[in-house]
């Protein structure tokens, strides 16, 4: 996953492990104190745009995706996707309550039995309105859902709580690097600033809330990303692009200066781009997308005079005049 995911190791490290741990029963703390095993429960933190989300789709594929137990062909994620389930506070916009309360039990309830070992994400956790919290700290102290254990699931709690702590700590460690930050320091800082932000909302007494926090294993930040990020990004989509072509028959290279305009193109404030890694994404629509399917079309028209030279043909990419970007044969 770290080919894909930047910018976020240092959570990478404790997300892959304890999932490991979790799957392969290695975890000494899996028991609760009723002796039964409980789920991995972790709540990740951060911005949006930063990877949350980008990190449980890649989770879900290095999971489930292939043949499942059941020899059935699974696309994770996707549709097809029978161990995943991501839950939205959005999907649920009934005014009812109970209404609500029982879809949400039972889309859970229907998730469990049909396949014990998933991988269950809130999204927007935060957003959650106190009733709702309730019915998950419930489910989360229980490690049930109706009479159906969690035990050998993983829960994933997303959220956008707590990204000014995490930019303090970001400006405030000497080195400016994530990597340098303890990661039980910033662990405990979440957890300390969650904990204030429930007993603000006043939704649960404060036993409650040490309840739900007990049962919630790690904390995790996913820090805002910065330009040498995005420049990552950029190079990860042309090394792409890269390969492709090169399936096609032809070398495709850029130079450093072609990454440089992709990033300026990017919308920063201060160290931060504003949207986090998104924002690469539309550029690269913007700028990339389009002359490289030109490309390509164009090495299929001439497939037959280059079989012929039987020799991969050189490209680059380069930055026009009138500041569009363009693939021209290498002379
Ligand atoms: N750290 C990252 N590494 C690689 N791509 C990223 C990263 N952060 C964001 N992206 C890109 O931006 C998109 C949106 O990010 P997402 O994970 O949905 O944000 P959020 O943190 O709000 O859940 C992702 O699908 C991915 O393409
Ligand atoms: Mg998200």
């Amino acid at each position: 996953m770290s080919r894909y995911l930047v910018g976020q190791e240092p959570s990478l490290r404790v997300l892959t492990d304890a999932i490991c741990d979790h799957i392969s029963g290695l975890e000494g703390l899996a028991q609760d104190f009723k002796g039964q095993k409980k789920p991995l429960v972790v709540s990740v933190h951060g911005p949006p745009g930063v990877g949350k989300s980008y990190f449980h789709q890649l989770a879900a594929h290095v999971l489930y995706h292939g043949e499942n137990a059941d020899k059935v062909q699974s696309h994770c994620p996707g549709r097809q996707c029978p161990g995943y389930k991501v839950l939205f506070g959005m999907d649920y916009t009934t005014h009812d309550r109970d209404e609500q309360h029982a879809m949400l039990q039972k889309a859970l309830l229907d998730q469990v039995s049909l396949h014990p070992q998933s991988f269950i994400v809130v999204e927007e956790y935060d957003k959650l309105d106190c009733h709702m919290r309730g019915f998950f700290r419930q489910i989360l102290q229980g490690g049930k859902v109706g009479n159906q254990s969690l035990g050998d699931s993983v829960v994933l709690l997303e959220s956008n709580l707590g990204f000014s702590t995490l930019h303090r700590m970001l400006e405030d460690v000497p080195s400016g690097q994530r990597e340098d930050i303890e990661m039980d320091r910033v662990q405990r800082a979440l957890k300390d600033m969650v904990f204030t932000v429930w007993q603000k909302q006043q939704c649960e007494g404060f036993s409650d809330s040490q309840k739900l926090l007990r049962n919630i294993d790690f904390f995790l930040p996913f820090y805002p990303l910065e330009r040498k990020h995005v420049e990552k990004l950029f190079a990860m989509r042309l090394d792409l692009f890269g390969e492709t072509a090169l399936s096609h028959g032809a070398v495709l290279t850029y130079n450093p200066s072609l990454i440089d305009f992709l990033v300026n193109k990017v919308e920063f404030d201060g160290r931060y781009p504003i949207e986090g890694g998104k924002e690469a994404n539309t550029v690269t629509t913007g700028y990339l997308s389009r002359p490289f399917r030109l490309f390509l079309q164009s090495l299929e028209d001439n497939k037959e005079e280059e079989d012929a030279a039987d020799s991969h043909t050189s490209y680059t990419w380069v930055v026009q005049k009138n500041n569009m970007v363009d693939i021209v044969l290498n002379k």
